[in-house]
């Protein structure tokens, strides 16, 4: 086994053993994939100040995240098919995020059910919500969060409908995959992933088949998508889901001040600035850029949260110091995921802790809680004030 000292090295084992539809749906960005490229090239902008002669010893990245203790400011953000990625992701995520003492939140778009993961891991997880046409789906997937007594729920509000992925059309992508010949010879070349497929009845959309009405083709991500979503989304209706759920919530998809406002209205507990890894809006800012202007507008009414583009610690520390409370991650795990099951998603969280606290460190800090924007360098053009 090589020497993992850094996420793209988990990318580079993730690339060899998981079949190419999987890697591709995780790998890409709609349409040209400039906001894709951005999310994470945006974060090498921003600098950080190195401060010497402080004492650094006794450091800590514990904090909380809507009030619930974290080891670090990072959550492990939803991201679909987890379980094509490694047999029974999903569960194996949520364990080593448990372990790691950091929130799991488990996708709409899931393989493996929320009933599975909560028999099957020991700490609560967060829920994230798609919002579907279907209000009895809604209603159950929310009172079935609440009987795996998940302690957040996430509703994702910026895909009433589907970025277009170009590779995802070419592969055919589904869940189970299609067998073509195509998907077949790459399938076969994929060992370790194959025998873990066949040791797991889970390769369906667990919280889908068999609970989502009028779907005709839940195997496939941009048919259930284009029948079930709700592309007449409003924030009445987001008012609506808010009553079926009574735990703590979390609005994820804003990019916009006005819409962070109308989050505040809601009555979220706090919002994530994300444009979903790239993956809807192609051209839209990173998300980085957008989180600036949205701290100042709502930043004393809410927690504020980001994901998109985080690919080390040193990006976490950039938009703790931004001021988000919480930093998602998605593909860096599924990486860690892909290469290595559990082992490798605590890999990758062990990665981004270590690199967070010894960058917090030679910033002149011992406590996370304690990091702001004195210790960014910001280019005058950085961020979101364009008319
Ligand atoms: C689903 O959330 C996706 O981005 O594919």
């Amino acid at each position: 086994m090589p020497v993992i000292t850094e996420i793209e090295d988990l990318k580079r084992i993730y690339r060899r053993r998981v079949p190419k539809m999987f890697y591709d749906y995780c790998e890409s960005g709609s349409w040209s994939e400039q906001t894709f490229r951005e999310n994470s090239s945006d974060f090498d902008k921003l600098y950080l100040r190195q401060r010497v002669a402080v004492d650094m010893a006794g450091r800590s990245t514990k904090t909380q995240m809507i009030g619930q203790d974290v080891s670090m400011p990072v959550a492990l953000a939803p991201v679909g098919l987890t379980g094509m990625q490694h047999y029974d992701g999903e569960i194996k995520a949520a364990r080593a995020a448990g372990d790691f003492g950091v929130p799991y939140c488990l996708s709409t778009m899931s393989i493996c059910s929320i009933e599975d993961v909560a028999e099957n891991s020991d700490k609560p997880f967060w829920m994230q919500v798609y919002t579907l046409k279907d209000d009895d789906f809604m209603q159950r997937l929310f009172d079935r969060a609440k009987d795996a007594k998940c302690s957040a729920a996430v509703i994702t509000v910026d895909l009433q409908l589907l970025g277009q992925r170009h590779k995802d059309l070419k592969n055919g992508l589904s869940a189970p995959p299609k067998l073509t010949p195509q998907s077949v010879a790459n399938m076969m070349t994929k060992v370790q992933w194959g025998l873990g497929m066949l040791q797991t009845k889970r390769r369906f959309f667990g919280n889908i088949v068999g609970h989502a009405q009028g779907v005709e083709d839940a195997s496939s991500l941009s048919s259930w998508t284009a029948e079930a979503f709700d592309q007449s989304l409003n924030w009445d209706r987001i008012r609506e889901f808010r009553k079926m759920w009574d735990g703590p919530l979390i609005i994820k998809g804003i990019m916009d001040p006005r819409d962070a406002l109308e989050a505040c209205n809601v009555g979220a507990d706090a919002i994530i600035v994300s444009n979903h890894g790239g993956r809807q809006l192609d051209g839209a800012l990173s998300s980085i850029r957008a989180l600036e202007r949205i701290m100042d507008t709502v930043g004393d009414k809410i927690e504020v949260h980001l994901d998109s583009g985080v690919r080390s610690g040193q990006d976490v520390l950039k938009a703790t110091a931004m001021g988000a409370k919480g930093v998602w991650i998605g593909r860096a795990y599924v990486y860690g995921l892909g290469a290595m099951g559990q082992e490798g998603v605590t890999k990758a969280l062990e990665v981004m802790h270590k690199e967070l606290d010894m960058s917090m460190a030679l910033t002149g800090h011992t406590d996370i809680k304690n990091v702001d924007r004195d210790i960014l360098m910001i280019p005058k053009d950085f961020s979101d004030n364009w008319k």
